[in-house]
């Protein structure tokens, strides 16, 4: 259980606004054409990028086990599918999803290898994982490691030669690109 997204649910959003957290045009970017496809949002808490994704066309299902956070996410959108759950038990059948993107929810999953086995599992031959994460030798990586620990939660943020040796066990094809000097974006191949 979650202390700080089941009782900051409501003010997720504007922290993440007041930071500029939010941003999602370069997921979109990297991710191109997505217009018809499944897409699986592991941790896509309050649905602001499944919404996003949703009006350029993709189908989208939320995975992730606050229901206090994917209640506004339904709000925000009613065609975002919800599965309250965690990602190393992935309720999908093999090989029906196109993408999957993880936004800022990779470094609060403790079970990281299960996890990235379920994506293998789930995607379909050819589908794409993207994952957007802070970088744990950064400043600001540090900063959100201390605010976030100070709320109770449990995190491993991972820093990004700590991300290509873990990823690489599941998705060979892939690569790691910083997108500022604290995120970084792993996109790749199943
Ligand atoms: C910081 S929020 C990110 C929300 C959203 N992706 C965004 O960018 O706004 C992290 C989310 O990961 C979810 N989460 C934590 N552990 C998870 C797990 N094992 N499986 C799926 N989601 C998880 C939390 O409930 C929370 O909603």
């Amino acid at each position: 259980m979650s202390y700080l997204f089941k009782y900051y649910s409501k003010q997720y959003d504007k922290f993440m606004k007041k930071f500029r957290l939010d941003k999602s045009e370069i997921i979109i970017r990297i991710l191109k054409n997505i217009s018809g496809l499944e897409i699986l949002d592991i941790g896509g808490g309050t649905g602001t990028l499944a919404r996003e994704l949703i009006s350029l066309g993709a189908k989208v299902t939320i995975l992730d086990p606050e229901i206090n956070m994917t209640k506004i996410a339904k709000e925000k959108s009613n065609e975002i599918k919800i599965i309250n759950g965690y990602s190393n038990n992935i309720k999908l059948r093999d090989s029906s999803i196109d993408i999957i993107v993880m936004r800022d929810s990779f470094h609060h999953i403790m079970k990281k290898e299960e996890t990235l086995k379920e994506c293998k599992r789930v995607l379909k031959k050819d589908g794409k994982i993207l994952i957007y994460e802070f970088d744990k030798k950064s400043f600001i990586g540090k900063l959100i490691f201390i605010f976030e620990t100070l709320c109770f939660e449990r995190i491993k943020m991972l820093s990004i030669d700590e991300m290509q040796e873990l990823i690489y066990r599941y998705f060979k094809n892939g690569e790691i690109s910083k997108i500022s000097n604290y995120e970084y974006i792993y996109l790749g191949n199943k």
